[in-house]
């Protein structure tokens, strides 16, 4: 049950582009980072209730953000600082959020607009009618553009793009456990199928869902 975006926070800028801004982030938690260690777990059944554009905001920004504007260096680490993934969310159960495939502006810290059908069944379907995907508010598609890594890293490429997604995966399970949601890693899906559906041109390899947490 998504709301229309607010005027305030939904930005035509031009025909093509329609941009969200994404509410500010908190950057101090009551959790120290061994607890928020000891709770992680990959969580598959969700509360039927919305998220918040600020818990999306948070874990976007955990997942790639910039954490200093100096350098634009970012939450995870990336060979030669040449940050190859790109993360994109299905959304279809966030306040203020209309459904549809958006991806992550590092840069700006705002959403971009690609689709809005609500793709959620594909997605579920092409990662083998995973049931966490059908009970997420969000799914957030870790996907990557290996070029950027291989003009640098030739043939060890590959595998630092993959451990790229894992450090992102790991902040998307940490923030997610601060925040009270659950999320689950999912590597199984079609490849293929999935890249068809989203409709973009990077490989997506890693899917999270995610929603609140049973209580
Ligand atoms: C690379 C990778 C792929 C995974 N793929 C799936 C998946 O497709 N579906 C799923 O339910 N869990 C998946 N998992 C989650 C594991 O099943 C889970 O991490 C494991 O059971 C340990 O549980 P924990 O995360 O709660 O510690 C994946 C985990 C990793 C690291």
């Amino acid at each position: 049950m998504s709301q229309k975006p607010t005027d305030e926070n939904k930005t035509p800028e031009n025909n093509d582009e329609l941009l969200i801004e994404l509410p500010s982030l908190v950057k101090e938690g009551e959790e120290s980072l061994e607890e928020v260690i000891s709770e992680r777990r990959s969580i598959r059944n969700y509360q039927d209730e919305p998220l918040t554009l600020k818990e999306v905001s948070q874990i976007l920004w955990a997942a790639q953000g910039i954490t200093d504007p100096a350098s634009n260096f970012r939450a995870v680490p990336s060979a030669g600082a040449l940050y190859p993934l790109s993360i994109y969310i299905n959304a279809s159960n966030v306040e203020g959020l209309d459904s549809g495939l958006y991806q992550y502006l590092v840069d700006d810290h705002k959403l971009s607009l690609k689709t809005e059908n609500n793709l959620k069944d594909k997605i579920y379907n092409a990662a083998l009618q995973q049931s966490s995907i059908k009970e997420s508010g969000v799914t957030l598609i870790i996907a990557a553009d290996y070029e950027i890594t291989e003009a640098r890293y030739d043939d060890r490429a590959e595998r630092y793009v993959h451990m790229e997604a894992g450090h992102a995966g790991q902040n998307i399970y940490l923030q997610t456990t601060t925040l009270g949601l659950g999320t689950v890693a999912i590597g199984a899906f079609n490849d293929d199928e999935m890249k068809d559906i989203l409709g973009i041109e990077k490989e997506p390899i890693y899917i999270f869902p995610v929603g609140k947490r049973m209580k």
